[in-house]
């Protein structure tokens, strides 16, 4: 295993109930470490351009303005095969199919509201950090 880095994002719904404390003690607990972090308002541009993947799915205009609806933290994670390591804490996308113990389980309300949001390879945890971090954001 090697240590890699990953983009994570506490969503509107979590930071709306004041939960970041909750979801960033989960991330702690299994040694993925947060490395950079600031909570912002998207801009509905910078929603569009962060999910453009999904530009062509029918979720996409409503995903975009829930991304918009409230402050998000962005954060960089640092840990021991930290994309799948992430992947697995936070559970399947749609909170109601999500393993016991995972954030979304625990936290998530709907697939659009699922509290949280993880790259899901080292070529999207590249772009995905480099989207929201420079370099000298990152403290590793
Ligand atoms: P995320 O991991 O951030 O990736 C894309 C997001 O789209 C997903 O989490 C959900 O918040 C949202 N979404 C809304 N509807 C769906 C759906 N039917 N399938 C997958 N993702 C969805």
């Amino acid at each position: 295993m090697a240590v890699e880095r990953t983009l994570s994002i506490i969503k509107p719904d979590a930071t709306a109930r004041d939960i970041t404390g909750k979801i960033n003690a989960k991330f702690e607990g299994v040694s993925l470490r947060i490395v950079a972090q600031k909570r912002i308002r998207l801009t509905l541009a910078q929603a569009q351009a962060f999910y453009e993947v999904h530009a062509e799915r029918s979720f996409y205009d409503e995903l975009c303005e829930y991304m918009v609806s409230g402050p998000v933290v962005v954060q960089v994670l640092e840990g021991e095969d930290a994309i799948s390591h992430h992947r697995d804490v936070m559970g399947a996308t749609n909170p109601a199919n999500a393993a016991d113990e995972t954030i979304r389980k625990e936290f998530g309300v709907t697939v659009q509201e699922n509290s949280v949001h993880g790259s899901d390879s080292p070529e999207t945890a590249a772009r995905e950090i480099a989207f929201f971090f420079s370099q000298v954001e990152i403290a590793g």
